[in-house]
């Protein structure tokens, strides 16, 4: 489905991703895992066109999406042909209330005529959402808006969908939710390309996973392979 061949990105002169190739096949949830500065947000923004964004950042390397070469593309266009991204730190439409913030995810008139089907599936994965849906999405607690984030991405109805760090700053017991959230959504048919720093339970669903270390692939293989391997364990698990 998606497939990344030799990607290098650069911001300025300074080379951040070094012939990246990965791919996530339909079905499938791949996790990219790595510390700080490694280039993880880099690399999905990259996948979804939103960079390079500067004159001055370049990149080279191919992008496939369905057999499609993504070079060229617009941002929306990337929506168009089925992706969805989460960015970093839950970013929603403040002022907006969560129904707007939802619908304002449904804008391509594929999704749009699938709304209302595509909002009941947003309730069924958080029902919170439904239950504050005329409150503006600045007064929902930091777990809400990241629940409303992920159902945002989801009106669009992505094929492939990519989250980054969808639990960074919450809680153990929403960690927990957001994950069997992401578990849900794949198992409805959405391919999903993960980045997480919480190693543990982003392996623990996840079929295969990326360890992208100074913008490299240091490591890669099944989940459950990884979880086991010294590296990680050692650099990721503290153990
Ligand atoms: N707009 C930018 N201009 C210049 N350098 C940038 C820019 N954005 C990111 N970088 C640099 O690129 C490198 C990779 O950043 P990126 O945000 O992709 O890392 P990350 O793996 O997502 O890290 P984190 O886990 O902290 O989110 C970092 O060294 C960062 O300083
Ligand atoms: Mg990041």
């Amino acid at each position: 489905m998606l497939e990344i061949q030799g990607l290098n990105v650069f911001y300025g002169d300074v080379h951040i991703l070094w012939d990246v190739s990965m791919h996530v096949s339909p079905g499938e949830i791949v996790t990219v895992i790595g510390p700080n500065g490694a280039g993880k947000s880099t690399l999905l923004k990259a996948i979804v066109k939103l960079m390079p964004v500067a004159k001055d950042e370049k990149e080279s390397g191919k992008i496939l999406f369905n057999g499609q070469d993504l070079d060229g593309l617009s941002p929306e266009e990337t929506v168009r042909l089925g992706m969805a991204i989460v960015p970093e730190g839950a970013r929603v439409f403040p002022e907006m209330t969560v129904l707007e913030n939802l619908q304002m995810g449904s804008y391509i008139e594929t999704a749009r005529a699938l709304r209302k089907e595509a909002l009941e599936e947003v309730f069924s994965l958080f029902p919170r959402l439904k239950e504050r849906l005329h409150q503006k999405a600045k007064t929902l607690s930091g777990g809400e808006r990241q629940m409303l984030a992920i159902g945002r991405a989801l009106m669009s109805k992505p094929l492939l969908m990519l989250l980054d760090e969808p639990s960074l700053g919450l809680q153990p017991a929403l960690v927990v939710r957001t994950f069997a959230a992401v578990k849900e959504i794949n198992r409805r048919g959405v391919a999903v390309l993960l980045v997480e720093q919480n190693v543990q339970f982003s392996l623990e669903i996840s079929h295969r996973a990326y360890v992208l270390e100074n913008g490299r692939i240091a490591l890669e293989g099944k989940a459950s392979e990884l979880l086991g391997s010294e590296h990680i364990k050692k650099f990721y698990l503290a153990m």
